[in-house]
């Protein structure tokens, strides 16, 4: 066991993004997330634009360069194109989980800084994941502004209208890597966090007659459940959704945040309206979802219409539902998950369903032949 860091819960997830504004807005209106904050020259803080959002306990940002001085956004997005730079954990003494997670073998990105102005202070540190991304240790606790010093309110009246979502919190965050490097990431991240690997998902696991891959999960040991599941490609007939993922993303990176609901017809029906597109799963899987004769709450009928997957798990079961990739290329997309009765999993038996739905978007794309 390494040293302890005090770790909270996920706190924000940051994009660096061609156009933060339109991000932001569409975030608003697909997600229902609230505009709370905003940071550009109007705020003093020169080069950039971001937009902070918040529904619940889910807090998004989004960051944009306006000039070249912020040449490290203009990169990441020319390389990457639009996705997750930085995800967050909450920690109650910065300085001590990143000198920890140090000492337990993690790569620093930055060293603690501490922002402050009259409303108090935030302090941060970063370490480094994946090719270009970081994981950042966050203390907010002692500031009362909005979001942190360099924000302020939105300076344009930003009034959407859109179906209040219930989305609540972020459940898990999953990274694609390249083939061999799975166990690399795996490791680091149980060393430099003191996580722990959760499920492991090997050859002949996760597959259809054409793709496959290898997924295993870590999680925290200590604090709030904190989940990461890492995926590299398996070898297949075709070119499996990972593959394309490096291929398009030019590299490893965060493929997809879960966000936690307490009612997912509720909040799929509401995002359906405000304009979000899901992957899509043929009739006949609700079928078979009937033939199991498991007992759920929720209205198989209800399911089938709104495209919600549902997965057994002992005398738990998952809700679930992912959507396309949000951006201009197949890489980033979000899943919506709701756990009944302690079901813990990441919803195995959904992937075939699943993986046949990514494999006909990817077909449209001319990408799933190698
Ligand atoms: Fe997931």
């Amino acid at each position: 066991m390494g040293e302890q860091l005090g770790l909270l819960g996920y706190d924000y997830v940051e994009f660096y993004v061609g156009s933060a504004k339109m991000w932001a807005y569409w975030h608003a209106k697909a997600m229902g997330m609230k505009i709370i904050g905003y940071s550009g020259p109007e705020t003093g803080v020169k080069g950039k634009v971001s937009y902070y959002l918040e529904q619940n306990n889910l807090r998004i940002v989004v960051t944009s360069a306006i000039n070249p001085s912020q040449y490290q956004i203009h990169q990441f997005v020319e390389r990457h194109g639009d996705g997750v730079k930085r995800w967050s954990l909450k920690v109650k003494d910065v300085r001590k989980a990143f000198d920890g997670a140090i000492k337990n073998g993690a790569i620093p990105a930055w060293e603690p800084v501490r922002t402050e102005n009259e409303n108090g202070w935030v302090e941060e540190a970063a370490l480094k994941l994946y090719d270009d991304a970081e994981i950042v240790f966050v203390n907010r606790d002692n500031y009362k502004g909005i979001f942190k010093p360099g924000y302020g309110k939105p300076i344009q009246k930003i009034d959407i209208v859109s179906e209040d979502t219930g989305l609540q919190a972020i459940d898990h965050i999953v990274g694609n890597v390249r083939t061999n490097e799975m166990d690399l990431w795996v490791n680091y991240l149980n060393k430099s966090l003191n996580f722990e690997t959760f499920i492991d998902f090997g050859p002949g696991d996760i597959s259809t007659q054409y793709s496959a891959l290898l997924s295993k999960v870590v999680r925290s040991t200590e604090g709030p459940a904190i989940k990461n599941p890492i995926n590299e490609p398996y070898e297949g007939l075709k070119k499996s959704q990972i593959e394309e993922y490096i291929d398009e993303y030019l590299g490893s990176g965060i493929q997809h945040v879960a966000v936690i609901t307490n009612d997912i017809i509720k909040t799929i029906a509401a995002m359906r309206k405000n304009g979000m597109e899901f992957l899509s799963v043929p009739d006949s899987y609700y079928d078979t979802l009937k033939e199991r004769g498991f007992e759920v709450t929720e209205d198989i009928g209800e399911l089938k219409k709104y495209g919600i997957l549902c997965d057994i798990e002992g005398k738990g079961y998952l809700l679930q539902l992912f959507t396309k990739p949000i951006g201009d290329r197949p890489t980033f997309f979000y899943e919506i998950i709701q756990r009944r009765k302690g079901a813990q999993g990441f919803g195995q038996g959904n992937f075939q369903a699943l993986f046949e739905s990514i494999e006909r978007d990817q077909a449209q794309r001319g990408s799933l032949d190698k």
